[in-house]
């Protein structure tokens, strides 16, 4: 059961208008429309269908010779369907003479196989990255990417908008003087960003993943937790596990409450039951994916309406 609970945190009302059309496609859980509001730009839905075979059609229902157009795909699951989707569109708007294409992946699939952990291995986010900018895509912007600097795959401009700021200020009136905690050192700079705007602290775990078994580990760390109030930030909740042995780690060295934030709340099984098991208090995501309920949404909408307004001037 899907919750549909956004909080808006940035006033939008001063973006430029009719500057272009916002393309909603497949998987944009309402974004597509908050931006093209923000924006004040023509709001279009793709034709979408799907062939009794399983294969997807797409049909761009308006002009867009010579217009700038963004299209709005976030990519979760099922994402190998959402990602063909983007494509197609991506190349049906180029064949059709747009000026401009901007994608926006709120959620980008496959950004966490960003190497060859094991030899052999298909280095996805890769070949995803260079698809997009290979059907036509001129810009591209997501939003709180597992590692920014995978984006140099893609050859035309890509921009990272991070969802740290909408979860620092949705908190900044719940809690004060947090301690900030990154589940791992790859987390460390998001925890960074986040205390530096709602003004707390920032620490880390060490965590360690089996790459055949997937088991997580968190390596206990002395950390001065004891009577703070604890906000652990992730770009990703999955299966819950990391952000589950972070909060644990937490209560036993004493802190007195701790609350989980992410990007993209991809909630895998009960992902959230073991959340709640583990302590946490409440459960705060962005909009970049369909939340379920008992979480808690934030808009990204406002900064990537922001980061495209800032792109056309
Ligand atoms: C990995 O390094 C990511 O930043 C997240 O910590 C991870 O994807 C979370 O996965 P899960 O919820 O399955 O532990």
């Amino acid at each position: 059961m899907l919750e549909d609970k956004v909080v808006k945190v940035l006033d939008t009302s001063y973006y430029p208008g009719n500057i272009m059309i916002v393309l909603g496609l497949t998987a944009t859980n309402g974004v597509d429309k908050e931006i093209a509001e923000a924006l004040k730009a023509s709001h279009v839905v793709v034709e979408h269908k799907v062939f009794p075979d399983g294969e997807s059609y797409i049909r761009i229902p308006v002009s867009v010779d010579n217009e700038h157009v963004v299209i709005v795909q976030s990519t979760y699951k099922p994402q190998d369907k959402h990602l063909v989707e983007l494509l197609l569109a991506i190349e049906a708007v180029k064949d059709l003479g747009a000026k401009t294409i901007t994608v926006v992946t709120p959620y980008l699939a496959y950004a966490r196989q960003d190497k060859r952990f094991r030899t052999g291995e298909a280095i996805s986010i890769k070949t995803i990255l260079r698809s997009i900018r290979c059907a036509g895509a001129d810009t591209l912007i997501v939003v709180e990417i597992h590692k920014e600097h995978v984006l140099t795959y893609f050859t035309g401009t890509a921009i990272n908008v991070s969802a740290m700021d909408a979860l620092a200020e949705y908190f900044k009136d719940k809690v004060e003087n947090p301690l900030v905690l990154a589940p791992d050192t790859g987390a460390l700079p998001r925890a960074k960003r986040f205390a530096e705007i709602i003004g707390g602290d920032y620490d880390y775990l060490e965590k360690t993943r089996d790459r055949i078994t997937g088991e997580v580990k968190v390596r206990p760390k002395t950390i001065s937790v004891k009577g703070r109030v604890v906000v652990i930030v992730d770009d990703i909740i999955s299966t819950g596990k990391t952000m589950a042995l972070a909060a644990k780690q937490a209560l036993e060295n004493g802190a007195r409450e701790v609350y989980a934030a992410c990007a993209h709340a991809l909630f895998v099984d009960d992902a959230y039951e073991r959340l709640k098991k583990a302590g946490i208090r409440e459960v705060v995501a962005t909009n970049t994916v369909p939340v379920p309920k008992g979480v808690v949404s934030v808009s990204v909408a406002p900064y990537i309406a922001k980061t495209i307004s800032e792109l056309y001037g």
